[in-house]
Parts: C-alpha cells; structure tokens; sequence
C-alpha cells in the first residue's frame, strides 16, 4: 500500500500521506498514484482511521504528474491508478487536510479542490499548466475552479496557466491559512488530531451534507474531462511539450 515515495503512517486517527520524491520535485507517477489510491480505498472502512492529511515538504508539495510517465507510459484505461486516486479523493467520506508547501503544479493544485481544510505555506505557489502542456484541466476542475473563483479568474488559471500566490488562494477561499513554510504540517496535523477527536459519525455525515448539491456535478466532469483528457494525452501538442520539457527546451507548438 506504501512505496517510498508516498510514505504512510497512521497515529492517533490521523492517516498521513506525505510526498517523498524530492529529487523529482514530488512529481507523481503512476505507482505513487497507486498507493495514494490504494491509502485511501484502505483508511474509507479502517474505523482507526478517522482523517486524512495530505502533505509534501516544506519546499515543495508537488511538481504534478510525472512528465516522464506521461509521455513514455500515459493512463490507458479509466482504471488506472491516477483516476483511482482522483475518484477515491473525490467520493472520500471522511475529512481531508492538506499542507502546502512550495510549487503545488498541475494535480498538485486541483487534488487541494477535494480537501476540506488547506493550510499553506507563505511559499506557496500553484499553477495549473494543463493547457500549455497541450491537456485540459483534470480533477473536476473545469467545473469546481470557476465556481470557486468565477469564470474570468479561473480563466487566467486555467486558459492562461498563470500560478498564483497563498495570498491570492487564500482570498480566493482556496487555502484556509497562511503560515511560515516550517510549521504548515505541524499545523496541518494538529488541525487533523482535532478533527479525529470529533463523533465520526457526525462528521462524516456533515461533510456528506456540505458536498450533497455537488457531488453528482463533480462526478459528471471528472468523467466527462477524462473523455477529453485521454486523446489529448496521446495528441501532438502535449507529446511535444512532455518532449521539450524532458529535453530542457522550449515546446514548439507551430505544427500542432
Ligand atoms: N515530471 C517529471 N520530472 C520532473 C517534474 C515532473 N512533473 N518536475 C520536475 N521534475 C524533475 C526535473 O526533470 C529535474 O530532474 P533532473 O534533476 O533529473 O533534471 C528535477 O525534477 C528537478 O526539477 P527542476 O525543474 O530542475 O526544479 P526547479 O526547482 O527548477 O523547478 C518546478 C521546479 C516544479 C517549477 C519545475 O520542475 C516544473 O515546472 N516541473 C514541471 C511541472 C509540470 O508541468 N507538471 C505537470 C502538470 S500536469
């Protein structure tokens, strides 16, 4: 259920889940994301688990979908293990937390859309470059980014691909608070502990309350960006931007 890159450890209630691929800036493969799927098909129905918190270190939460693996070995079927994650993260009924750190690229932003509490460092920095890496957004973020933000500003997120700053998601109601990079999982933890101390039964029901008017919506884009995102994946424009990245140049899109 583990790999060394995801590392797991559950204590007091707390299922903590934390990137551990620094030297490829926590950029997820296809196995992190079966772990991560596999954490949480496992912590639904484990009564010891009663919150999940999502972390990555102080100087980077993650660089997004592993661009190898994208180019080399793309999901194939609406099984695999991206999509397992993103719908286990989607249909989660117990709390998410996350802390934030750093560059949070691509999933590493539109995961944090699924959790309920977000506490990110002053460092952070999120981004969702799926355009011009040739894709589309992914995580129902086509849907749950503009209602959150409002179409035009989503659209320089999402059109555009501009990160943006904790400051800017804090006020954008995308982070709940803004703390020094070196007590983000501290606090993120501590939120979680108070959270797994609470009756579970009224928590999980709550939190069914509070994503009920959503959660066939949100389903409904998951599938419909995985429609789109597959032959996207496989077509010219995102090939040559996985290509330029992994050869350090610039993409050129002038034959796509
Ligand atoms: N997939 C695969 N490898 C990645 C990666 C990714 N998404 N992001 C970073 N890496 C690798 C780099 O190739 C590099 O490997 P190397 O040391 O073998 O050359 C290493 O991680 C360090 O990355 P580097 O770009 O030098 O770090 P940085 O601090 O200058 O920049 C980022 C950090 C996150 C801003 C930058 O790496 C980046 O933009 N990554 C791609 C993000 C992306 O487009 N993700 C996909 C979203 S769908």
């Amino acid at each position: 259920m583990s790999n060394d890159d995801i590392l797991s450890h559950t204590e007091a209630g707390v299922l903590t889940l934390t990137f551990n691929r620094l030297d490829k800036k926590n950029s997820i493969t296809a196995a992190m994301y079966a772990a991560l799927a596999d954490a949480l098909a496992a912590a639904r129905d484990d009564a010891a688990v009663r919150t999940v918190v999502i972390q990555g270190h102080e100087l980077i939460f993650s660089a997004g979908n592993d661009l190898a693996d994208f180019l080399n070995d793309p999901p194939a079927s609406p099984d695999a293990p991206v999509w397992r994650f993103l719908h286990g993260l989607r249909s989660f009924p117990k709390p998410l937390v996350a802390g934030v750190c750093g560059a949070a690229v691509g999933i590493g932003t539109t995961l944090l859309l699924h959790c309920d509490l977000v506490y990110a460092g002053d460092n952070a920095k999120f981004s969702l470059p799926f355009v011009n890496l040739g894709l589309c957004p992914e995580a129902a973020s086509s849907l749950l980014l503009p209602r959150r933000l409002g179409h035009a500003r989503a659209a320089e997120a999402l059109l555009l691909g501009e990160p943006f700053g904790a400051e800017q998601a804090a006020e954008w109601g995308l982070v709940n608070r803004i703390l020094p990079p070196g007590e983000v999982n501290n606090f993120a933890q501590a939120q979680a502990r108070k959270l797994a101390d609470k009756p579970q039964s009224a928590l999980v029901a709550t939190k069914r309350l509070m994503k009920a008017a959503s959660a066939d919506a949100v389903a409904t884009a998951m599938a419909a960006e995985g429609e789109v995102f597959g032959p996207l994946l496989r077509g010219p424009a995102a090939r040559e931007a996985f290509s330029a990245f992994m050869d350090k140049r610039k993409p050129d899109f002038s034959k796509v």
